[in-house]
């Protein structure tokens, strides 16, 4: 097996046989050798830097109703909320005097946010932190919206692919919701030239090694600047309630095989992660990781913006995160940088 991550970093790919056998005869001693050579080439990169972006959940206002997630239409309980640009940009603030300079405007799909307004939001933060990137996380639009969003000044997208295993893709999606859709919105926003992030959740139900192998391949075509991986977990209104967490030594084993396979992406170490484990997002950096996204929503909405049950951090002030993970990231050796902390490819 260790022949096969020699062969891993030395061509950055192997054949889906060769992810299969990977994946399935993982053990403790492999991930250990696999994690010292993601964390080689994570440094040969970036060097110890890990970068922080400030995450804004700006609506869990939407409109579609993935059956995973918690903030899904369906979900009547959840106490709906919607950000103003003012409050937007008094997070931007805050974040500014804490070091971030990089924002990532997330939320549901919320038609309240008119291609108009959200113009005029990028338009504000970019005026008023010209050193600074913004990236946006708001679901699947046209090419002719993600062209006016580009050209308002944001740099960035994320947009997980969440599986690339069509039947897949369908277990965890309403008939509405389509792969392909997916894909093509992946293709415009490279396309437009934005930095771009696709990625996927680990565990989630009916996923099997099969689909993992589909979403490595995926990945290694698609050549993304970004990759978010973190564990699913389940949320106590979806028709997913009942299902098990994805496992932690699974997510790290992943995090690693794609900073070999990609070695210079920009990969977080996600909340979901710190969910399922106290160290979650530290062991997330020593296994190739190399970005945390501390939240900067206004403490009292931060209750509300639940993807997942038990979500860390949600009653904690934004200095308080940024200054824990500081800490926490000290700790393992590595350092905060204080930059927008582009993909290399758009230095
Ligand atoms: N609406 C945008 C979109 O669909 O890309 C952005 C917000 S969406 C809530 C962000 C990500 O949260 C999704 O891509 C999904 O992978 C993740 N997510 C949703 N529910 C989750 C769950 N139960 N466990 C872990 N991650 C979850
Ligand atoms: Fe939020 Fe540690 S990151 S309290």
């Amino acid at each position: 097996m260790k022949q096969l991550i020699d062969k891993l970093h030395k061509t950055r790919e192997l054949e889906p046989a060769e992810f299969k056998e990977l994946i399935e005869n993982r053990c403790a001693e492999l991930s250990e050798y696999l994690f010292a050579k993601a964390r080689a080439v994570q440094i040969e990169n970036y060097g110890n830097n890990v970068y922080i972006r400030g995450l804004i959940e700006f609506t869990n206002y939407c409109k579609n109703d993935c059956y995973y997630c918690g903030i899904r239409k369906s979900n009547s309980t959840a106490e709906r909320y919607r950000l103003t640009k003012e409050q937007i940009l008094q997070c931007c603030d805050t974040g500014y005097e804490l070091g971030f300079r990089t924002y990532v405007l997330q939320g549901g799909e919320d038609g309240y946010y008119t291609d108009e307004k959200m113009v005029d939001i990028i338009q504000s933060i970019k005026n008023n932190y010209p050193d600074c990137a913004v990236t946006l996380s708001m679901g699947e639009k046209s090419f002719e919206t993600y062209q006016a969003f580009f050209e308002a000044g944001a740099d960035r997208y994320l947009l997980r692919h969440e599986t690339a295993n069509e039947e897949h893709y369908g277990r965890l999606h309403p008939h509405n919701l389509l792969l392909k859709n997916r894909i093509q919105c992946l293709s415009d926003l490279k396309k437009i030239g934005y930095q771009v992030g696709c990625g996927f959740m680990v565990g989630s139900p009916f996923q099997n090694t099969d689909c993992l192998v589909e979403d490595l391949l995926f990945i290694k075509e698609f050549n993304p600047h970004m990759v978010g991986i973190g564990p699913f977990i389940p949320h106590h209104e979806t028709p997913f309630a009942k299902e098990k967490a994805g496992e932690l030594e699974l997510v790290l084993f992943l995090l690693g095989i794609v900073r070999l396979m990609l070695p210079a992406v920009l990969m977080p170490a996600t909340t979901a992660l710190g969910t399922i484990h106290p160290q979650g997002r530290e062991l997330g950096i020593l296994s190739g990781a190399n970005v945390v996204m501390p939240n900067l929503s206004p403490t009292d909405v931060r209750g509300k913006y639940l993807l997942y049950d038990n979500k860390i951090c949600t009653g904690d002030e934004a200095a308080e995160c940024r200054n824990c993970l500081q800490g926490r990231i000290e700790k393992i050796g590595y350092k905060i940088a204080v930059t927008r902390g582009d993909h290399k490819s758009k230095l």
